[in-house]
């Protein structure tokens, strides 16, 4: 008589062949997703740098974004040093003031081409001017933290788990595309060459801090657990690529300026003295 043991042996064989298949399947296609996606957002970010025309915006546009994570790094760092994690509350730290630097440095490739950032009320007062609608801020964020409300994505609110695996993903793209960008530019002139300089400084930034962000995670969670958080913000991120580009390509980018001219007197400083030895 034959025992039903090694049907079901069989049987949990047989559904976890399935299941690698699936996932070979998954990761192959997902891959290959991602290649598309980091190509075409990498070859946008690049050409945007290069052309003159559109560099200014997109600087000031990553020097908002980099100033922007402080106030919120700071405050996880305030809230990891409160729950008993210093060594969390440590790198939270180091990453903010990285995150400053970066900002910074943005702020003075912008400065070298003879432009700032806008003021708020001068971004709004322009807003209002317009005859354009106030576009979705931010297509990529809204599909990355889909099913997450703003106030769970609070530094006070947000899930330990949620904000490593999301900005471990977020980072190590971001290594990558700054260096990307950083050989799109000249070498040939000076200001480009430091700009160069500076974003790679940048890339290597985000290269450490999402090594922190991963080690964070194999602190509090095994090896399967880890890789299944980081698919899941994998697939999450190339769905918000998709639809950033997808946006990017019908409305051409974003027209409205979030720059101004400085006086040239203001100019100083070499960019070198903002990235670290
Ligand atoms: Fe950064
Ligand atoms: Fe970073």
């Amino acid at each position: 008589m034959v025992s039903s043991q090694p049907f079901k042996l069989n049987k949990i064989e047989l559904i976890s062949h399935i299941h690698i298949d699936q996932k070979i399947q998954m990761d192959f296609f997902t891959s290959i997703l991602n290649t598309i996606g980091s190509g075409a957002t990498a070859y946008i970010y690049a050409s945007r740098l290069r052309d003159p025309q559109t560099r200014p915006n997109t600087l000031a546009g990553f020097q908002l974004a980099e100033s922007g994570a402080v106030p919120f790094l700071t405050n996880l760092a305030e809230r990891a040093s409160a729950e008993r994690d210093t060594w969390l509350a440590e790198k939270l730290t180091i990453h903010a003031a990285d995150e400053k630097r970066h900002g910074q440095i943005f702020a003075h490739g912008l400065k070298q081409l003879g432009k700032q950032v806008m003021t708020r009320a001068e971004m709004k007062q322009q807003t209002e001017q317009s005859e354009q609608k106030p576009k979705n801020p931010s297509p990529f964020f809204a599909k990355y933290y889909r099913d997450y409300d703003p106030p769970s994505l609070k530094a006070e609110n947000i899930d330990w788990l949620v904000f490593m695996g999301s900005t471990y993903i977020l980072e190590l793209d971001a290594s990558k595309d700054f260096a990307r960008m950083a050989r799109a530019l000249s070498e040939r002139e000076s200001k480009s060459r430091n700009l160069q300089q500076s974003i790679l400084s940048v890339a290597q930034d985000e290269t450490r801090h999402a090594a922190y962000l991963y080690e964070a995670m194999q602190r509090r969670l095994s090896p399967t657990e880890v890789d299944a958080i980081v698919t899941e913000w994998r697939k999450r991120k190339i769905d918000a690529m998709f639809a950033m580009v997808g946006e990017m390509i019908k409305t051409g980018g974003n027209s409205r300026s979030l720059v101004k001219d400085v006086a040239p007197t203001e100019i100083e400083q070499p960019a070198a003295q903002l990235v670290e030895a």
